[in-house]
């Protein structure tokens, strides 16, 4: 099977403060297999994730490639996935969505995870 690319969806930004968990997206808004970004807007520039979902769960990671500090995606929450693995749209670093593990490329380390949580069909920054 030939690489699947991610389904273009309007990236998500949301502001972030101190004591309240906040809301990323509808876990309906990924589709299953794929990633979305989400850009977080903070008091120190802010940060963009790359959501995976798989069945009912989401993990998080910071979009940004250990290689060399790009975004993973090719065009603003399009990534590249295949085989339950996203390649960052720079050099082709591969990276084990369920784990974050650097998998080929030029990478010797794996993706920084975030916690997310769902509650009522909602994924959550805590
Ligand atoms: S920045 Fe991702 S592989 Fe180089």
């Amino acid at each position: 099977m030939g690489p699947v690319w991610g389904i273009p969806v309007a990236t998500q930004v949301h502001e972030v403060s101190a004591g309240a968990d906040k809301a990323l997206c509808r876990l309906d808004d990924i589709p299953d297999g794929c990633a979305i970004a989400a850009d977080i807007d903070s008091a120190t520039g802010g940060f963009s994730l790359i959501l995976a979902r798989r069945g009912d769960s989401v993990l998080a990671y910071h979009n940004e490639c250990p290689h060399a500090g790009r975004r993973l995606d090719w065009s603003p929450g399009k990534f590249l996935i295949k085989d339950g693995n996203v390649i960052c749209a720079a050099h082709g670093a591969t990276f084990e969505l369920a784990t974050g593990a650097a998998l080929a490329g030029p990478c010797r380390s794996g993706l920084v995870a975030l916690p997310v949580h769902l509650r009522d069909g909602v994924v959550y920054l805590p």
